[in-house]
């Protein structure tokens, strides 16, 4: 008896799951969203592998090992990502220098000979779970290597194939592209901008990248189904979405919401910084453009341009600047190399946040209920600086043409107008009212799949429905066909009667002339 309850608690202790977790890109603002789940899975009893270029690195996680790929950071700088915004660009270009830099990623992590264990010697290891970065389908690969469910994460909003791998409605008059310049409320133009570019992406991406990724899948992978077979056998994608930053829309099942997974317990600042910010009264405007776009790259003119309106403001000014020393840097203004943005955003001294409005930077700023003057540069950040501005909670700048004296103008009426502290407090008091914790969600719905051994129940029937019939193009069609042949028929008899009628009455009219004749 003893035997069996010791049996029992071993069997029930030892549930912990294989896990091998796929998160490719090579920027700290994805990998943030990642890490706190791979941790806690791995807290959790779970036997968890993961690649990625940012581990943690953290002794203490006996269940989880990490392979380094930081290497590849290298050749996604290459690709200049971090100055694409301080030019001006079209979308389109901006999509395919992303697109380039995603397959160069690919091509070199894939040929790392610690990856290279997992696609060659893949007998050796077996995995229950794939969890996948659902934003560049190569990766998907591995869900059929292993033979195991997938579930996807996305730090950002899902792209449209994303959500046509899950067959969630995307209405383009609704839910334009985050790649876009606009969110919410789109005129008629938008509108049409909107739609022409979705159908533009697809095609593109039918017929420019996805025979350049199937290749390089098919190099690396071998004969696994294509990837965008793969991509709608995922099990759930975890969206790291903020409701406060999104439109709302009817989601399948599949789309499990999170927001703001990445925010940490507040902590105690640094002493200095401390001091720094409460000696402050007259208020602090923290500058930072986040981790991909540099401040040190930062083109000459616009650069001249914020350091004259700082010079100008009676506020301080902290920015997160990437360099030693700044030339002619005026005396309100501080520069620092790293700053805790989220426990420095606490900070009831700080009056402003000029961000480049990365989905993460502006979670952060929501919750801590901080005004923002936004310049958006690339990816989603036009999009979520749209969205922020309709909401009333900030104001934005376009960095191609904005002027010295509208900065200035736009930083004073940030602070002093009280509207938009109140608009920002109350999208702070939805964004962390939820039913449960992000991070809790997440592991529960991971674990959801593990326990189904995927789940197939919750996939939505349209996902498999073709084309045609999704559109309802074969019903409407035949709608027609059958209204236009009932027209035809009709009009066939009307002529007829009309016909008949005309002889009927030409018949009439000579038999009474006739008649008459004979009268
Ligand atoms: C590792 O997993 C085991 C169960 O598989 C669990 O008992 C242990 O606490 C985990 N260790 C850590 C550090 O999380
Ligand atoms: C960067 O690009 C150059 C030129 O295209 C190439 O020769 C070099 O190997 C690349 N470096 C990395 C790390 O990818
Ligand atoms: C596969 O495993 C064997 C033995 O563990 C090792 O010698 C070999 O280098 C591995 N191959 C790759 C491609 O990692
Ligand atoms: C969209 O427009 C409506 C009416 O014009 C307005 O009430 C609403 O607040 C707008 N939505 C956003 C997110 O700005």
């Amino acid at each position: 008896m003893f035997a069996l309850v010791l049996l029992c608690a071993l069997v029930s202790s030892s549930h912990g799951a294989r896990i091998l977790g796929v998160f490719m890109t090579p920027s700290y603002s994805h990998q943030v969203v990642f890490q706190p789940i791979w941790k806690e899975l791995s807290l959790r009893g779970h036997q968890v592998t993961v690649l990625t270029p940012n581990p943690i690195n953290d002794p203490s996680l006996t269940n989880l090992t990490e392979i380094d790929l930081s290497f590849s950071y290298k050749t996604w700088d290459n690709y200049s990502i971090a100055t694409l915004g301080t030019k001006e660009h079209s979308t389109s270009e901006e999509v395919k220098k992303l697109s380039e830099a995603y397959l160069a990623v690919s091509e070199v992590q894939l040929s790392h000979p610690a990856v290279q264990e997992f696609l060659q010697n893949n007998t050796k290891y077996q995995f229950d779970l794939i969890l996948v970065e659902f934003l560049w389908p190569i990766m998907y690969g591995f869900k059929d290597i292993y033979k195991c469910p997938m579930v996807g994460i996305s730090s950002l909003g899902l792209t449209a194939t994303a959500m046509e791998a899950i067959g969630n409605p995307s209405n383009p008059a609704l839910e334009p592209e985050f790649t876009l310049p606009f969110s919410t409320n789109l005129s008629f133009k938008e509108r049409v901008i909107s739609t022409v570019f979705k159908v533009l992406f697809k095609v593109g991406a039918q017929v420019s990248l996805r025979p350049k990724m199937e290749k390089l899948k098919q190099k690396f992978f071998g004969n696994v189904r294509r990837l965008e077979v793969i991509a709608k056998d995922v099990s759930l994608v975890l969206v790291n979405s903020n409701l406060a930053l999104q439109n709302v829309k009817p989601l399948v099942p599949a789309f499990v919401e999170l927001s703001g997974i990445h925010l940490k317990k507040p902590k105690s600042l640094p002493p200095k910084l401390q001091k720094y910010l409460d000696e402050a009264k007259e208020g602090v405007i923290y500058f930072s453009l986040g981790s991909n776009v540099k401040s040190k790259f930062l083109p000459k003119e616009q650069f001249g341009k914020f350091m004259s309106a700082f010079s100008e403001l009676p506020y301080k000014v902290l920015w997160k600047f990437e360099k030693e020393d700044m030339e002619n840097k005026p005396d309100n203004v501080e520069i620092q190399k790293w700053l805790p943005q989220q426990d420095l955003l606490r900070h009831p001294n700080i009056k402003l946040f000029i961000t480049q409005a990365g989905l993460q930077s502006l979670d952060e700023a929501i919750r801590a209920q901080v005004p923002m003057l936004t310049i958006p540069f690339f990816g989603d950040q036009r999009y979520n600086s749209d969205h922020l501005v309709q909401s009333g909670g900030a104001l934005s700048l376009d960095f191609h043409s904005f002027t010295s004296s509208e900065f200035k103008e736009k930083i004073s009426e940030l602070i002093t107008n009280p509207s938009y502290k109140e608009k920002i407090t109350k999208l702070s008091k939805i964004a962390s009212d939820q039913p449960m914790e992000a991070l809790e969600k997440a592991v529960w719905w991971i674990e959801y799949v593990i326990r189904h051994d995927g789940a197939e129940h919750l996939r939505y029937a349209g996902v498999d429905m073709p084309f045609y019939q999704y559109f309802l193009l074969d019903v409407i069609a035949f709608i027609i066909a059958t209204l236009a042949l009932i027209f035809y028929v009709l009009r066939r008899i009307f002529k007829h009667v009309v016909v008949c009628y005309k002889v009927v009455k030409n018949v009439l009219k000579s038999l009474t002339t006739l008649k008459s004749h004979t009268e």
